[in-house]
């Protein structure tokens, strides 16, 4: 029972074994340093995977969107529009740059930024679209992809949720300028903890992210001639070599230990993702029948990841609110569910720019109604049998 309530919890996603143990020994053996060869190795991995030209490790999902902002130069004047419906890394990496951040309500059936309302919000100034691929279902990338190319805007893709994720056969995270990953440690895969990847095909942006993420350095010296990120090794040689900063930059870089975690974990991310699939379709089909719950809807061209199984409550035909469902699970069945999201323009941060209830409606609604449930690849079909039983019987 108790490792049943353990994976009934919304925690703790990611699953390690030997293999992690193993990696994160023989980084340790070798002084465990900040990020070297084994970012190297694990971005290159990383970037293969998706097919991407470039990927550069970082601390987490939020400083990935943000030298995103930075990547595409966005700040002060340039507006950013993204979803209500995320958590509020996506809309504060534009906000903290001085961007105005506005959203566009969703689409009721997937969640997802709906692109039919992103161009009545363009604007001369608007620098950047963030759509989230929610839950782990990919956006309608042709549709935002046409627009982008029609007005000039950047897509940066907050794929925090949709690590392996597919539109149409093709990896998320590879469409728009720049893919954002979260390796937190309730993502599909996890660098212990904490941790998040950018990916992007465009060379000028891949440097300014790699120089912002380590303080704007630059190495020069008489046998290198000119700039090398800190991260390759250089030929220092016998000859003079100096460093310089282009401009003020950050620390947002990942160690080596975690890399060499995140490449084990990428190795199995496939089968984790299976295992989400599986249980993500033994849930609907158990819940298919309750009436009053609303399962997720999977675009036939998605290969849906779910990072979170979305379930909306209907209280007059479930016969309970929302808020009572996550009350009597957690405290009869020791289930515990969780309720992604509220909208972000509901946050005192985004009240105080203006934004008031009414504005969203699909979103507002969503919000009313949803819950998300356990899901992660260790749930035997015992702990997923209890789920769907408890689920039915706190109905009665
Ligand atoms: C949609 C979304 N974007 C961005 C992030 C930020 O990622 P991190 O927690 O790694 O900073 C998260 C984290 O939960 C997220 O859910």
């Amino acid at each position: 029972m108790s490792s049943i309530k353990f994976d009934l919890e919304i925690k703790f996603g990611t699953q390690y074994g030997k293999e992690e143990e193993e990696a994160v020994l023989r980084v340790l053996r070798n002084n465990a340093p900040t990020s070297g060869d084994e970012c190297i190795r694990f971005e290159k991995m990383y970037a293969d995977y998706s097919g991407s030209k470039h990927a550069r490790v970082v601390s987490n999902g939020s400083t990935a969107l943000f030298l995103s902002m930075i990547g595409l130069g966005v700040g002060p004047g340039d507006r950013v529009l993204t979803t209500p419906i995320t958590w509020i890394a996506t809309a504060a990496a534009p906000a903290t740059l001085g961007a105005e951040v506005d959203f566009v309500d969703i689409d009721p059936v997937t969640y997802n930024i709906d692109p039919a309302g992103i161009e009545e919000k363009l604007t001369p100034n608007t620098k950047a679209v963030i759509p989230v691929h929610l839950y782990g279902q990919s956006c309608e990338m042709d549709e935002i992809m046409a627009l982008s190319q029609k007005h000039h805007f950047a897509v940066v893709e907050d794929a925090a949720h949709a690590i392996g994720a597919e539109y149409k056969g093709r990896k998320v995270g590879t469409f728009g300028a720049t893919g954002c990953f979260s390796f937190h440690e309730q993502k599909n895969i996890s660098t212990l903890g904490e941790g998040g990847i950018v990916l992007t095909d465009d060379d000028k942006i891949f440097e300014r992210i790699s120089l912002y993420r380590s303080q704007c350095t630059r190495v020069h010296g008489n046998s290198t001639k000119y700039c090398k990120l800190d991260e390759e090794k250089f030929p220092v040689g016998k000859k003079f070599w100096w460093q310089d900063f282009d401009d003020c930059g950050y620390n947002f870089r990942m160690t080596d230990i975690q890399a060499a975690v995140g490449t084990e974990q990428l190795k199995k991310v496939d089968h984790f993702n299976q295992r989400r699939i599986d249980n993500a379709a033994y849930l609907t089909e158990a819940l298919k029948e309750v009436p009053g719950l609303v399962l997720p809807t999977v675009r036939s061209y998605n290969k849906h990841v779910f990072h979170l199984y979305p379930v909306r409550i209907d209280p007059k035909e479930f016969g309970m609110s929302k808020e009572d469902l996550i009350y009597d699970l957690l405290h009869k069945f020791g289930i515990k569910l969780g309720f992604h999201y509220i909208p972000l323009h509901y946050s005192t941060a985004f009240k105080n720019r203006g934004f008031k209830k009414g504005q969203f409606p699909h979103a507002e609604k969503l919000g009313e109604e949803l819950v998300t449930l356990p899901i992660n690849p260790r749930q035997t079909e015992e702990a997923l049998a209890y789920l769907v039983k408890s689920i039915k019987d706190v109905r009665k």
